[in-house]
């Protein structure tokens, strides 16, 4: 059988491109970041104290509770930011997974995106794969400063979302209030 690909212009990521290289030519990979430390013991214990208390049920849709909790305060004490662990927290197995499905939610064919690139990988694939245009604001070295005035030009009825990702991952840009 032969699938065809929803998403034929998309190749394999950078990350599997260059960590694929590195390996090959044995040399140091600053593509992928890999942790070069072993899991905390405490971090061992943890789990296994709790997974043979029978913490092991499925979670919450939304993610367990305490932990909301948590994330709320960490939110509060890190960026002032007073966020409702109810309603507008959910936790995700990762950054991807919290991507795609915020894309998957808003996201319907004829609707715009605009996006900071050069941007990290997954965005565009998601907006497309809903029907969805980017419409990239191009961000040049060695500043990788805005034009604000461009951006605002891109802003129509049809913008649904608006990615900023700070430090922009690959171009290292912070961006502070503006
Ligand atoms: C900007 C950015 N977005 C999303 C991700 C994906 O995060 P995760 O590995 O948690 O899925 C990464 C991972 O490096 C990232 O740098």
């Amino acid at each position: 059988m032969t699938l065809d690909s929803k998403l034929p212009a998309v190749g394999t990521t950078i990350f599997s491109v260059m960590s694929a290289l590195a390996a090959e030519h044995g040399a140091l990979n600053l593509s992928q970041g890999f942790p070069d430390y072993a899991v905390d013991p405490k971090l061992i214990g943890l789990v296994e104290r709790y997974l043979g208390a029978g913490t092991n049920q499925y979670a919450p849709m939304t993610g367990v509770a305490v932990l909301r909790e948590r994330i709320q305060e960490k939110f509060q004490r890190v960026h002032g930011l007073l966020v409702d662990a109810e309603q507008e927290i959910t936790v995700t197995a990762g950054g991807t997974e919290a991507i795609f499905t915020t894309i998957a939610a808003l996201i319907r064919p004829g609707d715009e995106v605009i996006n900071f690139e050069p941007a990290y990988d997954c965005y565009a694939p998601a907006v497309t794969l809903f029907g969805g245009a980017m419409m990239p604001v191009r961000l040049v070295a060695p500043e990788f400063a805005v034009d604000w005035d461009y951006v605002k030009s891109l802003i129509t009825l049809r913008t649904r979302l608006i990615i900023l990702n700070n430090p922009n991952n690959p171009a290292c840009r912070v961006y502070r209030r503006f």
